[in-house]
């Protein structure tokens, strides 16, 4: 027979003491939930934990000191559990505050939210409408996506003109309207004149900011989407000495200080005559964009009667203008929507 030298109480309750400081210990040393329920296996475990162990001891004791050690293995478990629920408790408010760091301070002020902002091209978008505002003139709008008489025919742009390649344009197949006339992602903002002129009589001072879209290759200067701001002023006795001076105080309100203009020959379809026009900043000239006087054939097509009204037009990129102001090298960072890049305006 197997021989086990009888334990008593008193022993047994030393026993229970070694093993409760051992688990206080390990409770109170875990530095993570991890390692804390490592500790609860090790000593509560219900298979092999030390717990187990010792309470299987109990039969060892002598039989007329059973009820005393019962009555110290009870305590001793629900002092060993308390301490658990102690330390779990500790843990889940460390977690919850989102630091182990025992030096946490929760009276100090909290991480800001950070706030976003407008798009770069909005905001230059809202600057512009509100100088042009200054100077008379309405935001006007008209659709993306448009027919080829708006785009094109009523712009004085006949059907054998490049620009009106398949390959440079953005043709829509719209299910189901194979036969209709074809429908395409407008190239140019120029479209809104003839919208609006169709359905107002002069006197006339719109301008008309959007998206336009092009076929071409994403580089540092192009993009297959851009913005463009175009103006369009109508009435009687409209000359192109009045271009030239809107140009040229949108020019300085934009850009904050004095601004020569300078303005050169060039072609557009739907002016006569027609120039490029040219801003000088920081010591060199820098393309503004296209403009000239509204070409009689545009004012034939939406019904003006061109002996009575003269105008004139211009078109400008958006990006470039916001660029220029923002120092930004490549159009791609603006669609990028990279928000450390956008941060910054
Ligand atoms: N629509 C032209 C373009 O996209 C820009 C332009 C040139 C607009 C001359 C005008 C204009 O209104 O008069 O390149």
């Amino acid at each position: 027979m197997n021989s086990v030298a009888p334990l008593t109480a008193e022993g047994y309750r030393q026993e229970l003491q070694q093993l409760l400081a051992g688990a206080l210990q390990a409770f109170a040393a875990a530095e993570s939930a991890d390692q804390l329920e490592a500790a609860r296996v090790h000593y509560l475990g219900a298979k092999n934990g030390l717990f187990k162990n010792v309470q299987k001891q109990l039969g060892q004791v002598v039989v007329a000191e059973k009820p005393l050690a019962g009555k110290h293995l009870n305590e001793a478990k629900d002092q060993i559990q308390e301490a658990f629920e102690q330390a779990r408790l500790r843990f889940t408010a460390e977690l919850r505050r989102g630091s182990l760091d025992p030096q946490f301070d929760p009276s100090l002020p909290g991480t800001g939210q950070r706030l976003g902002k407008l798009h770069p091209i909005t905001q230059t978008i809202e600057e512009l409408i509100d100088i042009m505002g200054r100077l008379g003139f309405t935001p006007a709008q008209g659709p993306e996506i448009e027919d080829e008489w708006h785009n094109f025919v009523a712009l004085n742009i006949p059907a054998s003109h490049p620009a009106r390649d398949p390959l440079d344009n953005f043709y829509l197949a719209v299910a189901g309207r194979q036969t209709a006339e074809p429908l395409l992602l407008r190239s140019q903002t120029s479209t809104v004149q003839i919208r609006v002129m169709e359905q107002t009589r002069p006197p006339v001072r719109i301008i008309s900011l959007g998206r336009v879209y092009r076929p071409d290759t994403a580089d540092p200067t192009h993009y297959p989407m851009f913005h463009q701001i175009e103006g369009l002023m109508v009435d009687r006795k409209v000359t192109l000495a009045d271009l030239k001076t809107v140009l040229k105080l949108f020019a300085t309100n934009y850009l904050g200080s004095k601004v020569p203009i300078r303005i050169r020959p060039s072609f557009f379809p739907f002016t006569e005559p027609s120039v490029e026009a040219d801003y000088f900043w920081n010591g060199r000239w820098v393309e503004f964009g296209g403009a000239g006087m509204v070409d009689p054939n545009v004012f034939a097509a939406v019904g003006y009667d061109p002996e009575e009204y003269s105008g004139f037009a211009f078109g400008l990129g958006i990006e470039r203008l916001c660029m220029i102001r923002h120092q930004i090298t490549d159009i791609r960072h603006l669609f990028t929507n990279d928000v450390r890049f956008l941060r910054q305006f």
